[in-house]
């Protein structure tokens, strides 16, 4: 093998920078030429790539966001858009890919490792939904992000006996609202998990403030229904006026946490060691201490990664 490519993709997180240095430094490091893609599938599709060595990823393992830039490629969904990717990445004879995103991006990745070009994903999304991987890169920055935020909004609603509903990003899973309801002492959380029944949370809401506990927080994942919603209807129940806070995409953001550089640096340096093994076809996860293989079509049919139920009733008990 002498040639490998790398991109990033779907909705960046804090940590790719960090995944990308390892994966150019892992390749050098073992005598390949590494490839950057710009843009995710975007730029395969459209040839935007540029030949990286060790400088081009020099001080970058701090910053959040991903200096190759990331898309959303509807393109790639279509034959003609996976074809025309897979002849690009044959015609600059790539012998190996490393893909670094979510989902979609990892399902991109297995039907290019079925038109013969070995791919390794890595799991990189906020959400935390992916399967085969005890967490996902990203996850931990944007938690703390979200963890300040909602430290800041328990000042000012203390201060002034108010209730917010805070809106935290999560597609179609509530792992980072469940995780951030432990860590910040939150009220509540709505996830799509889980169904939920808004009034016996206002009957609480006023339990709790007649018992003189005259500020919530209310975490709503953004699949399980809108914060603006969710306030308006506590309204109307109850005539509380709550403050609405959509976090939205500054959760992805920021420098990222220590949990990311070296979740960053060890996927990387794996998902390099496993295409020099032959053994595309696979993405690299977090499973205990360990980072371990599994492959992409497994991982990309399995669904999305449940969240333990033990967090869940976690949550639940510590509010009294
Ligand atoms: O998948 C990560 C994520 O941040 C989701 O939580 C959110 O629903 C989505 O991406 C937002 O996507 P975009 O950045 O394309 O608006």
């Amino acid at each position: 093998m002498k040639r490998i490519a790398v991109l990033t993709s779907g909705g960046d997180c804090s940590g790719m920078n960090a995944t990308l240095r390892a994966v150019v430094r892992a390749g050098l490091v073992s005598g390949l030429e590494v490839i950057g893609i710009q843009k995710g599938y975007q730029g395969l599709i459209d040839r935007l790539y540029e030949t990286m060595d060790t400088r081009s990823v020099s001080n970058i393992l701090q910053r959040g966001g991903t200096i190759l830039q990331s898309a959303r490629c509807k393109e790639m969904l279509t034959p003609a858009g996976l074809n025309l990717a897979c002849e690009n990445l044959k015609g600059m004879g790539i012998e190996g890919l490393v893909v670094i995103g979510g989902d979609g991006s990892l399902t991109g990745g297995y039907a290019i490792h079925q038109q013969g070009v070995p791919v390794i994903g890595i799991p990189a999304s906020i959400d935390n939904d992916i399967a085969f991987t005890d967490v996902s890169l990203g996850v931990d920055t944007a938690l703390n992000n979200i963890i300040r935020a909602i430290d800041n909004l328990k000042d000012t609603a203390s201060s002034h006996d108010r209730a917010f509903v805070v809106e935290v990003m999560g597609r179609n899973c509530g792992y980072l609202t469940v995780a951030a309801n432990i860590a910040t002492g939150s009220e509540y959380s709505l996830i799509p998990e889980e169904q939920f029944d808004l009034d016996a949370i206002c009957t609480d809401l006023r339990r709790r403030y007649q018992e003189g506990r005259s500020n919530s927080i209310i975490l709503v994942a953004e699949g399980a229904g809108k914060a603006e919603d969710i306030a308006n209807q506590i309204k109307d129940r109850i005539g509380f006026e709550t403050r609405v806070i959509v976090l939205g995409h500054y959760q992805r953001g920021g420098s990222p946490s220590s949990f990311d550089r070296l979740l960053g640096a060890r996927l990387g340096q794996a998902a390099v060691a496993n295409l020099i093994a032959g053994n595309g076809g696979n993405m690299v996860g977090l499973q205990g201490a360990n980072i371990e293989t599994t492959s992409l079509l497994e991982v990309t049919t399995a669904g999305i990664r449940p969240i333990n139920p033990k967090l869940l009733t976690l949550a639940s008990q510590l509010l009294i």
